[in-house]
């Protein structure tokens, strides 16, 4: 974990309610895939965890939906300006798993994490799949992102305004060789249970420190309990119980 003064160098509205931010410091490393961030915003208390959407050296992108006051704080500002930012947390997702065929299933502002993964796995030579469930049209993000660097892109969306009609579930391919995933939990519960190979989820538990320090991300899993901060975001899909 480091703390860093990053510059806002660009932040701009990419769908309903959703934004993208980049931001900028030369001593920045590269993040890992499914990492996060934690930010400071000015008059509140805990900062905002947020998945890094893409990263390297001196760079970091986020992308993110304005649900309350932190997020909403966020939309306001303007390049130029600076972030007091936790980076290099949690413990991303392990590219070493996925096969030759990996398929990743996202939804909303669970796609996010899901881009610097996918662009990995391509520079690998992987053959990569990627589902992308909303609600409506006005909510769809990512996808021309995800189709030029190759992936095979399918958008659903669960009033059929754009794309496949239904929930990502629906869109699944036969085959595929291992997959990864990140959004709402009721998303991730049916992804748990359609899936046929094993695969990582990413959880985005309400946090407090985002660093391991105060047990509030604890869940329970089959080896015992983690914090989502530190030994996760990602978990694999054999050690998760689900709590109901
Ligand atoms: C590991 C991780 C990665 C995330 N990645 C993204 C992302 O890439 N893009 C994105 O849009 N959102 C992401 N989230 C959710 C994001 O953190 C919340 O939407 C945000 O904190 C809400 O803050 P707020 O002040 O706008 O809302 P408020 O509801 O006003 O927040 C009040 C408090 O609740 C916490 N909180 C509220 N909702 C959540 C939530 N869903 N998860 C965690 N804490 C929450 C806030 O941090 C804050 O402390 C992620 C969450 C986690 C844990
Ligand atoms: S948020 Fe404090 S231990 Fe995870």
């Amino acid at each position: 974990m480091k703390q860093m003064i990053l510059k806002v160098a660009g932040n701009l509205r990419i769908a309903e309610n959703v934004w993208k931010m980049y931001l900028e410091n030369p001593e920045l490393e590269e993040q890992k895939p499914g990492q996060f961030v934690n930010i400071r915003l000015d008059g509140q208390f805990l900062r905002r965890p947020i998945s890094v959407c893409d990263s390297e050296a001196g760079k970091l992108t986020i992308v993110y939906k304005a649900v309350g006051k932190g997020t909403e704080q966020m939309t306001r500002l303007l390049p130029g300006e600076e972030l007091d930012v936790l980076t290099g947390l949690g413990n991303g997702y392990d590219l070493t798993k996925a096969g030759e065929s990996p398929l990743l299933l996202g939804g909303g502002v669970g796609i996010p994490p899901l881009y610097m993964l996918a662009r990995k796995l391509r520079e690998q030579g992987k053959a990569v799949t990627v589902i992308l469930g909303f609600n409506r049209h006005d909510e769809v993000f990512g996808m021309p992102e995800f189709r030029k660097i190759g992936c095979d892109v399918t958008v659903t969306t669960v009033d059929g305004s754009c794309g496949t009609k239904g929930f990502v579930t629906d869109a699944m391919p036969e085959d595929y060789s291992y997959f990864y995933t990140c959004g709402p939990e009721p998303m991730l519960k049916a992804v748990y249970r359609k899936t046929k190979t094993s695969g990582q989820f990413s959880f985005e538990e309400r946090m407090g420190c985002g660093f391991g320090a105060c047990m509030g991300c604890s869940c329970k899993t089959i080896t015992g309990y983690k914090r989502i901060c530190r030994e996760g975001p990602v978990l694999e899909k054999e050690e998760i119980l689900w709590a109901d």
